[in-house]
């Protein structure tokens, strides 16, 4: 079960009705799409514009992203096939997750910026494919003075979105290297510096695993770069697929590097206590930010009888166990000291007249109620839509013991 409400069963949004336009993805979809059919075009010629042509590929693709690992080999994108079906869509949708996770982490208070004023943003691009995170990075910062190491198994594909980097923001600078992940000396070998900002976009998920009892590769993975590649004051975003499977998978990391001290978890996180997913394996914990589809991504999921109509993750933001709190952190937290922040993971649920929305604090998972329809009596953030949100809840706010056990509480004269 997902948490609370399942998006299968809401009706899709007419096109128009979708969330907020960014015109950087727009004008990233574009250049992807111009650049797909120049470069993938088919040898017996064909007219059909790349979301038509890439439709079977990408239908193929988007199976195996579903379905957790599911049919997907090691090295997938060195087929030209579903090399051009990724590039058209997934750089896109992935540039869009970053830019949604950066415009929640900004909401927390968190700040990716230069350890030295006046430098480049230094990114590290993990498993980068075609670079979406990175173009996502260079999206949400536009024109920002940025400089992108590109790590992948597959040249061709990390070749891809250098060009792609070249028609979008031809100010960043951008280097790749062919290096496998797997191997424990990887990233010495790569001779990498430090990094103010480290992604790792749908690509821990593709690692193997562990045995039970041992530090699987994508774990081992994080432990590396927080230890050895981050600048002061520098940050890991980490996105996963909006599944189950990939979102425990990330919970369980993050509850072994919090074990033992070797990370600090920044978001979406509001607290450093265990994960109350973590012990259940039916319910997980994603972002869901509604967005404008960019016009390529609208043809292809016509194209494919989709429709991804909001942008999802599961996510970690991870700083190194020593980094300081910043000051925007602070100020956030002095704002309203008596509040507790807290983090929406379920979409809205009415019931007699009362709306309802999981909230992860810091002593478990819980349930906010406030009056639906109530003018004034139901703070901004319970009416968020999607989920992922930041939410308040008054340290005086009354608790009672809801459905099911759960604890309920209310918050209908909390912080707007
Ligand atoms: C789903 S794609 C994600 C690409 C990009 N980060 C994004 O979000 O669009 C996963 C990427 O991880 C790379 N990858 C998977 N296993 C790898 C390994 N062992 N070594 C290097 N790259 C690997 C794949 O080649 C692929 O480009």
């Amino acid at each position: 079960m997902a948490l609370a409400d399942d998006a299968r069963l809401r009706p899709r949004p007419a096109r128009g009705e979708e969330g907020p336009a960014r015109p950087a993805l727009n004008r990233l979809g574009a250049c992807v799409q111009a650049y797909v059919a120049a470069r993938y075009r088919p040898r017996g010629g064909g007219n059909l514009p790349p979301p038509r042509l890439h439709a079977r590929a990408l239908a193929d693709l988007s199976a195996g992203f579903t379905h957790d690992r599911g049919g997907r080999k090691a090295g997938y994108l060195s087929d030209a096939r579903a090399r051009a079906a990724y590039v058209l869509y997934y750089t896109v949708t992935s540039a869009g997750g970053v830019v949604a996770a950066l415009e929640l982490a900004a909401a927390s208070g968190i700040h990716p910026r230069p350890a030295e004023a006046g430098t480049a943003l230094r990114v590290l691009d993990i498993g980068a494919g075609s670079l979406g995170a990175s173009l996502g990075v260079a999206a949400h910062f536009e024109g920002r003075a940025i400089d992108v190491t590109a790590l992948d198994g597959t040249a061709a594909v990390l070749a891809d979105g250098a060009e792609i980097f070249g028609a979008f923001a031809p100010q960043v600078r951008v280097r790749t290297a062919r290096v496998d992940l797997r191997d424990v000396h990887a990233l010495r070998k790569a001779k990498l510096g430090q990094f103010d900002l480290v992604l790792c976009a749908n690509v821990l998920n593709e690692l193997p695993t562990g045995r039970v009892g041992e530090t699987g590769v994508a774990e081992r993975l994080l432990r590396t770069v927080i230890r050895d590649h981050l600048a002061p004051g520098g940050v890991v975003l980490a996105l996963e697929p909006a599944t189950r499977m990939a979102s425990i998978g990330l919970i369980a990391m993050r509850e072994g590097l919090l074990a033992d001290d070797s990370a600090r978890v920044l978001a979406p996180c509001t607290h450093a206590g265990c994960c109350p997913l973590a012990e259940q394996r039916r319910d997980w914990c994603a972002f869901e930010v509604p967005w404008l589809r960019p016009a390529v991504i609208a043809a292809c999921d016509d194209a494919i009888d989709h429709a991804r109509t909001a942008l999802k993750a599961s996510w970690l933001v991870l700083a190194a166990p020593s980094s300081v709190p910043e000051a925007s952190d602070a100020a956030i937290k002095s704002a309203a000291p008596q509040d507790e922040r807290v983090r929406v993971i379920g979409g809205p649920m009415h019931a007699g007249g009362v709306m309802r929305r999981y909230v992860c604090t810091a002593d478990g998972r819980h349930v906010a109620a406030a009056p639906a329809g109530a003018r004034g009596a139901t703070p901004s953030w319970m009416l968020a839509p999607g989920r992922g949100t930041l939410g308040w809840i008054a340290a005086n706010a009354r608790r009672r013991e809801g459905r099911g056990g759960e604890v309920e509480i209310d918050v209908s004269g909390g912080r707007r």
